[in-house]
Order: C-alpha cells, then structure tokens, then sequence
C-alpha cells in the first residue's frame, strides 16, 4: 500500500427534504451566489423553483449561468469567471450533473486566478484559492460533488482535461434522491458504468496489498449491479436511487483510492472520445472497459479479474482462473447491454480509424505506461478498434 494523505473534507447532506438546509449552508459565506445549471432538466423537475423560493425567502440574491453542456466547455467556464468578477458573487450553487458541477468548479478555480483557466490544467500548484462550491446533485454519476477535479473540454483543440486541486472539493454536497428520479433510463446506465469505471480505474491499480479497499470496491461494485438495472426499470425506486448515488460518491471521493494510485487507463480513452465527438462519458467507457479488460488479460491482470469474478460476480472459484476472467468480463458487458447500452463505438457515431492514431496519442501519454499491464499508443489504437462490432 503507498503513503496517502486523507482528507475529504466536503460536508454530505443527504435525503429526503435535503435542499431545505441550502439556505443556511450559503449563509456561512455570504448572501450572493452564481447558480449553474444546464439545459433545463431542473426546470421541468420543479427544482429550480423550489431553490429560487428558498434563496428569496433567505435574502440571498443569486445570477444564474444556464446552459452548461454535457462534456462542458472552456468557452462556459470563462463566462462563468467573468460574470464572478462582474457581480459581487461569494458562493458558487451548481444544480445538476457532473457537468455543471465540473464547469462551476473551474469557474471557482479561475475567478481566483489571474489568467486563462486552462493554463489550471495539470497545475494544482497555480490554484492558490477558489471559491466556495455548494453542490446539488441531480444524477449520480461522476461524483463530482464530493471529489477534488473538474473535467473540462477545450474545444478548440480537442483536448478534454482534470482541473484537479484539494481546494475544489465542493463545501457542501446535497444528496437527495429523489432528485435522481427524472433522470433518463438512457443517463441512469451511463452513469452506473461511469460509477463502476471509477472502481475499476482504482481496483486494477498494482500498490502492493489493498486488502481492505479490495473488498470494499467489491461491496461497492455489488450494489452497481443489483441497483443499476432496478433504476432503470423502476426510475422512481428511492432505494435504488440512493444507494446509487451513496456508491457514485465513495467511487471517486479518494477514500478507495488511499494507499492506491495509479492511471486511469479506461478514462485517458474515454475522454478523447467525448473531447473529439461529444459522446455520452458513461457510454463510452461501458463500450471500452469490456474491451480494455479482455486486452489486457494475462498473468498479471488474472489475479484481480478472478478476484472480481469470484467476490463480484459470485463465479465458482473452483474453475479455471482465465474462465472466471472470461466470464466476469462477459458479465460486465451484458449488464450494461441489458441496461440498454449498445457495446458497438460505431453506433455512437466515432468514425472507425479516423482520428484513432491522435486520440490514442493523446491517451497514451496520460502516463498508461504505469498501468498494471502497461499501454502504448499503439495498444490503444487496437482497443478503439475492438469496440466497433460491425467492420468490413
Ligand atoms: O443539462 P440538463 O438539462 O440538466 O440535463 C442533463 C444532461 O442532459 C441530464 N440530467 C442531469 N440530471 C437530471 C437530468 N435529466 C433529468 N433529470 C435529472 N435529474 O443528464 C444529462 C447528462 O448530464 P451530465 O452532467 O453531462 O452527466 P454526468 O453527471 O455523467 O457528467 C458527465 C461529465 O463529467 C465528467 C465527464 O467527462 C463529463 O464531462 N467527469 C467528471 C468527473 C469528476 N468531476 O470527477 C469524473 C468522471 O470520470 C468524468 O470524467
Ligand atoms: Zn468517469
């Protein structure tokens, strides 16, 4: 196990009535806040009313930055700074998803920063404060509102980056399920699979003996797959919603990851897909992490793929190591299939070989090298093409 540092400072509020306590939570910091929202899902839900009614009768006057896109752009980050130096803003309130969340952290980062926020990008040494973040979740996915990164794509060179620093983890996160309900059948499968990445990403990592934070992905892994495909059936099921979105938050807040560190090779992917063609994140990686699993089976990866088969999947111990492997993998997949992901690139539209050289390129040197089972560029190239099912 390495050396870790814990500190997860962001406060949790979460349940039901959660977002009656928002008004107190900003109050700690002042009465002005910059809302964040995106294409509008709060305002159909009713939670946009329901927050403006609480900040009014709090006295808390607020200006709002909507439209925030999925995969969020540097171009709304910077109007997001600008609009903090223009007003006489003291809290950020993203309301929705990863995206929102991620666009209102860089807007944190850089309304303190004097210069283009992407120069942030790899340097958690040039963000010497931020603004306070209270987050409301509305999709458990990324989770975002309990973790130190925002990812952000620059479009104008295609690039899609972690904005990462201690100080972006968000003062307060408000959890309330019931939120989650509206969220697509379609979003609800990507974000399991983003959550079960997150897993993933930090139980292949190779630091020696993590025998208790094994065992607690694994726990966190079971849930995924007893609860994803119930919320997608049954969108308002409250306990599956929660305990969803309780397992998105403990996949990425650093507490599985103390003592384990290492890339994230199905994300350094991922990311140049949804940078390059704006595709769904979670979709990606339940097409990808199948494919990056079965790639890089052999001696060194069987040991956790068993793990995974036996401990995750309930597979017989009693069969041969690469048969566990083989069907844990398979699983994975038709658990996101039936959660009605397709597992074919093609059919989101990536154009097969186009910019595969570039975008592998640009994963590779995402440190890959240091994985388990070490990657190259020319390994990537060669799992973008096994995730198109259809070539001639
Ligand atoms: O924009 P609105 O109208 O709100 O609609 C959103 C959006 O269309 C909708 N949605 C969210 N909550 C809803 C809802 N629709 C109905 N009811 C609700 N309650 O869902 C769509 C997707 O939203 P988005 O925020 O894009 O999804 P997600 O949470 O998956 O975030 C994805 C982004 O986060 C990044 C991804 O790369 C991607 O850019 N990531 C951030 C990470 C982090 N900060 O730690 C780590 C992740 O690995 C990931 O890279
Ligand atoms: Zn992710």
């Amino acid at each position: 196990m390495e050396n870790f540092f814990y500190n997860i400072p962001t406060k949790v509020s979460f349940g039901k009535g959660a977002i009656d306590d928002l008004p107190g939570y900003i109050s700690e910091y002042g009465d002005s806040v910059l809302l964040v929202y995106g294409g509008g899902s709060i305002k159909r839900t009713g939670l946009y009313d329901r927050i403006i009614k609480l900040l009014d009768c709090s006295h808390i006057s607020h200006i709002e930055l909507s439209g925030v896109e999925p995969n969020p752009r540097l171009t709304t980050v910077k109007k997001g700074v600008q609009m903090c130096l223009e007003h006489d803003v003291k809290v950020i309130l993203p309301v929705g998803g990863g995206s929102t969340i991620d666009c209102s952290k860089a807007i944190a980062a850089g309304a303190c920063y004097d210069g283009d926020p992407w120069n942030l990008v790899g340097h958690p040494e040039k963000i010497e404060n931020a603004m306070p973040i209270i987050a409301v979740a509305t999709m458990a996915a990324t989770g975002s509102e309990m973790d130190p990164f925002a990812v952000i794509t620059n479009e104008e060179t295609k690039q899609k980056k972690d904005i990462a620093s201690d100080l972006l983890y968000p003062a307060y996160a408000i959890l309330d399920p019931e939120y989650t309900f509206s969220v697509p059948a379609y979003q609800t499968a990507a974000g399991v699979a983003d959550i079960m990445n997150h897993i993933f990403e930090v139980y292949f990592a190779d630091n020696g003996d993590t025998y208790m934070q094994d065992r607690m992905m694994e726990a966190l892994l079971k849930t995924l797959i007893k609860y994803g495909p119930v919320a997608v059936s049954e969108p308002d099921n409250y306990d599956a919603r929660a305990n969803i979105l309780w397992a998105s938050e403990w996949a990425i807040n650093g507490f599985i990851a103390c003592g384990k560190d290492g890339p994230w090779p199905a994300h350094s992917i991922e990311h140049q897909l949804s940078a390059y063609y704006d595709i769904t994140h979670g979709h990606g990686l339940a097409i990808i992490t199948p494919v990056l699993m079965d790639y890089i089976l052999n001696e060194k990866s069987l040991p956790v793929l068993v793990n995974y088969g036996v401990n995750v999947w309930d597979i017989e111990k009693t069969k041969d190591p690469y048969d566990i492997a083989r069907e844990a993998i398979s699983k994975t997949q038709k658990l996101y299939e039936d959660m009605g992901l397709t597992s074919d690139l093609g059919e989101l539209g990536v154009p097969y070989e186009k910019d595969f050289d570039e975008m592998a390129e640009k994963a590779a040197s995402e440190d890959l090298e240091h994985c388990r089972v070490p990657l190259t560029k020319s390994d990537v190239v060669e799992i973008y093409r096994r995730c198109f099912k259809n070539v001639k």
